[in-house]
Order: C-alpha cells, then sequence, then structure tokens
C-alpha cells in the first residue's frame, strides 16, 4: 500500500517513514529540502534496508502537485508534515507562513478530494491550547487565540481539514496535536537537525554537552511550578512517528468514528526545564553549563497532555521515558560532530 509523506526528511517525517517501511507500506517522500538534506534517504535506508522513493517537490507548485498525484494514482494515505515551523520568523514573514503551510494544505485536499476514497494525517500541534486553564490537556479544552501566524496555520489547517471533511465523501482525516518532540532514532542513522542557533531547549541542551554553544540560558525559574521553571510534556520522536502509523491504519482500517478526529501526542507527564537538564546529566554523565535568564516572551507556564483518547482509540501509548529519549538526542549529536 503506498502512502505519501510530505516532509518525509525532516525530523518527524523521518522517523515515521522508517515506522512506516518496518510495517511494510511502500513509502514515496516528497521534500523540497529548503530544511532537510537528501543525506537523510541513506539513514533511512541503512536502518530499513529500503530506500524510499523520493521526489523534490515545492507543494507551493501546485502544478507539479497535481502532476505527482497523476503519476501516483496508488496513493492511498498522506501524512502530511512538510511546513515551516519557526514560531520568531512566523512573526516577521506571516505571508510566507501562511504561503507555505495554508496554500500547500489546500492543493493536496484539492487532489485527495478527487479521489473516491483518501486518507489524510496532519501535523497539528498543542500551540492550538495556548495556556491551557487546566492540565493535563484534553482535545476538549478550547482552542486559543494563536500567538503566531505559525501557530494560526496550525489551527487554520486544522478547520480547513474539518471543512473539507464535511463535504466530501471518501475523505477520512486526523489531525495529531504534538506536545514538544525530543529524541532521535536509536540507532543514530536519523535525527534533528536545527540549522542555526536551536530555538527548542533540547537540541540547545545537547549542543551546549557537545561544546558547540558555551551555555544554556534557563528562561525564567519563577513560574509557579515545582522548581520555578516551565513544565512541558517531551516525547520521544519514534513513540510519536508510531502515532502515525496507528493513526492511518485506522482510517485505512475504517476504523475511524467520525470523518475528522484530533489526537493528542505526547507522554502524559510533565517535565520542567531543570528537570530536563537533570535527565542530560545523568544519561551524558556530563555537568551542563547553564544559567537562568529573564523570562523569554511568549513562553506558556505549563503544557501536558491527556493522552487518554489516543490511548483508548488509537491502542497507542508513549513506551520511552525522559531519560531513553535524551539518550537518544545526545548519542545522536556525539556521532553528528564526531
Ligand atoms: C521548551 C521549554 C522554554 C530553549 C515549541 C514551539 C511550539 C510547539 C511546541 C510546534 C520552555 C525552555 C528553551 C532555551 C529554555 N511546536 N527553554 N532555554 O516553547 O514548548 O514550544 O514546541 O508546534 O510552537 O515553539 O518548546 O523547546 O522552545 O521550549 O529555557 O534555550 O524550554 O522556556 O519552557 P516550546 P521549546
Amino acid at each position: 500500500m503506498k502512502v505519501l509523506v510530505t516532509g518525509g526528511l525532516g525530523f518527524i517525517g523521518s522517523h515515521t517513514v522508517v515506522e512506516l517501511q518496518n510495517e511494510g507500506y511502500e513509502v514515496v517522500i516528497i521534500d523540497d529540502c529548503s530544511n532537510s538534506s537528501e543525506k537523510v534517504l541513506d539513514g533511512i535506508t541503512a536502518i530499513t534496508g529500503k530506500r524510499p522513493l523520493f521526489e523534490k517537490i515545492d507543494l507551493k507548485e501546485k502544478s507539479k502537485v497535481e502532476d505527482f498525484f497523476k503519476r501516483h494514482t496508488d496513493v492511498q494515505g498522506v501524512i502530511h508534515f512538510a511546513a515551516s515551523k519557526a514560531v520568531g520568523e512566523s512573526v516577521e514573514k506571516p505571508l510566507l507562513y501562511y504561503e507555505n503551510n495554508i496554500g500547500t494544505l489546500v492543493y493536496l485536499l484539492k487532489e485527495l478530494s478527487r479521489k473516491s476514497k483518501s486518507s489524510f494525517i496532519f501535523s497539528s500541534s498543542c500551540t492550538v491550547y495556548g495556556q491551557a486553564d487546566t492540565m493535563p490537556i484534553t482535545e476538549n479544552a478550547p482552542v486559543k487565540a494563536a500567538e503566531s501566524p505559525y501557530g494560526n496555520t496550525k489551527q487554520m489547517g486544522e478547520e480547513i481539514i474539518r471543512d473539507t471533511c464535511k463535504v466530501t465523501e471518501g475523505l477520512n482525516a486526523i489531525a495529531l496535536r504534538y506536545f514538544n518532540p525530543m529524541g532521535a532514532h536509536p540507532s543514530s542513522e536519523i535525527g534533528e537537525l536545527p540549522i542555526g542557533v536551536p530555538q527548542n531547549l533540547v537540541p540547545f541542551i545537547t549542543q551546549t554537552g557537545v561544546g558547540l554553544r558555551e551555555q544554556l540560558s534557563v528562561f525564567g525559574d519563577d513560574y509557579p511550578t515545582s522548581d520555578g521553571t516551565c513544565v512541558r510534556d517531551y516525547i520521544y520522536v519514534v513513540d510519536l512517528a508510531k502515532a502515525h502509523v496507528v493513526a492511518l491504519q485506522r482510517l485505512l482500517g475504517g476504523k475511524n468514528k467520525t470523518n475528522y478526529e484530533v489526537f493528542n501526542v505526547g507522554t502524559g507527564k510533565g517535565s520542567t526545564v531543570l528537570e530536563v537538564i537533570k535527565s542530560f546529566e545523568k544519561v551524558s554523565g556530563k555537568k551542563l553549563n547553564y544559567k537562568i535568564v529573564d523570562r523569554r516572551p511568549g513562553d506558556i507556564t505549563s503544557a501536558y497532555a491527556d493522552t487518554t483518547l489516543a490511548n483508548e482509540e488509537l491502542g497507542w501509548k508513549a513506551q520511552f521515558t525522559l531519560d531513553e529519549a535524551m539518550k537518544s538526542a545526545w548519542d545522536w549529536e556525539q556521532k553528528i560532530r564526531s
């Protein structure tokens, strides 16, 4: 069965391609390599023993998307990762984000609407909840006004899919709201490759550990949490990748309850920034150089998932601990810097 993975050379996309191939799916990747490299194909091949099909296409080029679906009429499922994802950049360049993340989504849905049956998995984000009023966060928590154009593209993306499913027979979709993805494949063949200075906590920690950055700034220790630092739900990327496979299987097997569903994908456990640092120190045996600085504007205090719905409906649960995920991130960082 052929599955299209857009953004399949990226961080979460590449791990999902591995899990799909392990389950026997034939994968075709579309990626424009704007934030990834064709070398990722070698890593996927080394792990799975199979090289996925790959087409370098920019999904903003509508005619190329049309042409792709004419040539691959046997695509039965689409997992759509391709998107721009830097929150700060989205504030500077909103139209770039709306064009990249919304325009491309519309083109893909147009193609899928032409088919008699199709299954679509969308990369959404816990960012749609903003600072939720209660923890853990269930899928019923209200979607708050987006803090950035990036966050808005995830909210709008969900709405566009929901509205399209309502009127398109045969189109079934699931939006997965990720919490904080981290880690790398245990083989260290694929992992996260942030361009420039990492904005996210875990790659900043591992880059500091390996000596690429001098010091980690911890953004605020005066939040109302156990140790004063912010709480997030760090989900291991391999667990997250597997959630995509079971979500796709749910749609392909006709097990979905409605033709548009939403699931949180997290561990259900919140960790503070200082706990994440401790995990790094434990698995690496190194002391991390860090200092407490002012709060980062826009940060919320706390976000962790209620995963009951995904546990019960998808039969999926995160398997790996923070330490295991951190160990994989550290192994990967050391490998790519050696
Ligand atoms: C985690 C924690 C920081 C860096 C991001 C995206 C968001 C969504 C989820 C996709 C926070 C602290 C970080 C550093 C620090 N992604 N931190 N020093 O903020 O939860 O959100 O992932 O949809 O859109 O922005 O993740 O990794 O940036 O931060 O102290 O150098 O680490 O304050 O508490 P965040 P993050």
